[in-house]
């Protein structure tokens, strides 16, 4: 059942060459689009399920789910409901009230700065970060950087799709979990 969830979820993942830019990078790695998946239910639900169940198994102790905006806003909440902890959202510059940290990020086709709340994460907090997708990895290294400057205890990361090609596993400083890989 399992990989039949799996092949849903991957036929509804759409391949886009040239978005953002031409070619992204080395002109061998497509866009991968989510919408289509995002608007079967039957799949979207499968992919939030089996990235829960992964979590479930992997890191029982988990007490907060961490999701990347945008694409991470997609999938961290559902996760988060299911496993009954909190969500916690880490945002692009300037969309967060209050005292923020911040660090900068570089992309599989860009740069960005990202933000967290400063009273986000209280100390020794055992967190799992959730995105849609892992490409060179800048995204993920710099959530880690802002949970561990809180003192949070990063347990480790969940995707749905792994470019493995970009090697983005490689820069984190614990484990990637990935529901499909190209
Ligand atoms: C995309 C994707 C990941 C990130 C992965 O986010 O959702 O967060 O790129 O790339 P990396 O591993 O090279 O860092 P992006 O900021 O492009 O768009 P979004 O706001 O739609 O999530
Ligand atoms: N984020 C970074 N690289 C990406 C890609 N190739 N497809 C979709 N999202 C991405
Ligand atoms: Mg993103």
């Amino acid at each position: 059942i399992e990989n039949e969830k799996k092949k849903l979820i991957s036929s509804l993942m759409r391949k886009i060459p040239d978005f953002p830019k031409p070619g992204i990078l080395f002109c061998l790695i497509f866009y991968r689009d989510i919408c289509p998946l995002l608007k079967h239910p039957e799949a979207f639900s499968a992919a939030i399920d089996l990235l829960t169940s992964h979590i479930k198994d992997t890191y029982p102790n988990v007490e907060l789910i961490v999701g990347l905006d945008a694409r991470g806003f997609l999938f961290g909440p559902g996760i988060a409901i299911k496993l009954g902890v909190g969500f916690v959202p880490v945002r692009k510059q300037g969309k967060l009230p209050g005292e923020t940290v911040s660090i900068p990020c570089e992309k599989e086709y860009g740069k960005d700065m990202l933000e967290m709340q400063k009273d986000a994460i209280a100390s020794g907090q055992k967190v799992v970060i959730v995105d849609d997708l892992l490409a060179t990895g800048g995204t993920l290294l710099t959530s880690c950087k802002l949970v561990e400057q809180q003192e949070g205890i990063v347990l480790g990361c969940v995707v749905l799709f792994e470019l493995t090609e970009l090697n983005g596993a490689g820069r984190l400083p614990v484990k990637c979990f990935s529901l499909l890989q190209s």
